[in-house]
């Protein structure tokens, strides 16, 4: 998803754009991708792969260890720009995901102190489960399913090109270190599928209010890990709405469709 989303808009700003993943070889083997980029010889690396699956990640400890921390360590130990894609998760780490999300952060800084930490939330089309909160929410509204959205549980996630076009200007500069970017609101998760309901023109009353379930299968949830907004405005002067963000995912979802329908 956001993978994607980081090529088509970097494609037009940079002369050349490489992407690696899976299809090139397996990345978890850390002598392969080490090396891919002594050949590739990037000036930034940005690394967006993670397993997005909690409930994989908590059942397969080890590849999840190897993903999020052997990958991590084979990509920020190549000495160029290096963005890691965290997640809000790390603020309050309740599962192995955002466990070794967290260390993948450590690992990055550790091997390059330029290291650029990019703790978000984001939502979007084009996931590798096709099942993200948006699109799931999105395939039962056109199926006219209910879904039950949770009160208690509140977030600032932004539209995938959002955070990539702050990346954009995070790589043109000269920070370094971690950094929350995050929309400048706190909204439940049962309010933001509302408005992404409505957004997309569908009744809203599709959408039902619910609590956050006790975690299934040892796999814990917090219940708020909002994203610091100061920060992005201070050093950037950037401030992300949720209203732009839908606005900007409508168009791209649409287009995206559009140029899909008949493959
Ligand atoms: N989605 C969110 O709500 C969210 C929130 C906070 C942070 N993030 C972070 O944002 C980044 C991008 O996630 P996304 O939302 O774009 O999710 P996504 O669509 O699931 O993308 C993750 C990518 O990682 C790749 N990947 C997973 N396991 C792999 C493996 N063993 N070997 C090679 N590639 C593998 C997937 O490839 P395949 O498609 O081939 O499996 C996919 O391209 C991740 O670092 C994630 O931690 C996401």
């Amino acid at each position: 998803m956001l993978g994607a989303s980081f090529l088509s808009y970097f494609k037009d700003k940079y002369d050349t754009v490489i992407t690696l993943n899976r299809a090139d070889c397996d990345l978890l083997n850390v002598a392969f991708v080490s090396q891919f980029l002594a050949t590739a010889r990037p000036d930034i690396i940005i690394h967006c792969a993670a397993d997005t699956n909690l409930r994989r990640c908590e059942n397969h400890p080890e590849q999840t260890l190897l993903l999020h921390c052997g990958l991590t360590h084979a990509l920020s130990a190549y000495p160029a720009k290096f963005v890691y894609i965290s997640s809000d998760s790390v603020k309050d780490p309740r599962n192995f995901y955002a466990k070794t999300k967290l260390l993948g952060e450590e690992i990055a800084c550790l091997n390059n102190p330029q290291s650029v930490i990019l703790r978000t939330n984001i939502y979007g089309f084009n996931s590798s489960s096709g099942a993200s909160l948006a699109e799931w929410a999105l395939k039962s509204f056109t199926a006219g399913e209910k879904i039950t959205g949770y009160t208690d549980v509140e977030f600032n996630a932004i539209y995938t090109k959002q955070l990539v076009e702050v990346t954009y200007k995070i790589v043109n500069s000269a920070y370094v270190g971690h950094l929350d970017v995050g929309g400048n609101y706190a909204i439940s998760k049962y309010e933001f599928l509302q408005r992404l309901c409505d957004k997309f023109g569908y009744d809203t009353s599709l959408v039902l209010s619910g609590q956050l379930p006790p975690p299934v299968g040892g796999v814990g949830r917090a219940k708020s890990t909002l994203l610091e907004i100061e920060p992005l405005k201070e050093h950037f002067d950037v401030v992300l709405s949720l209203e732009t963000g839908l606005a900007m995912f409508k168009e791209e979802k649409n287009l995206y469709d559009k140029a899909n329908k008949h493959k």
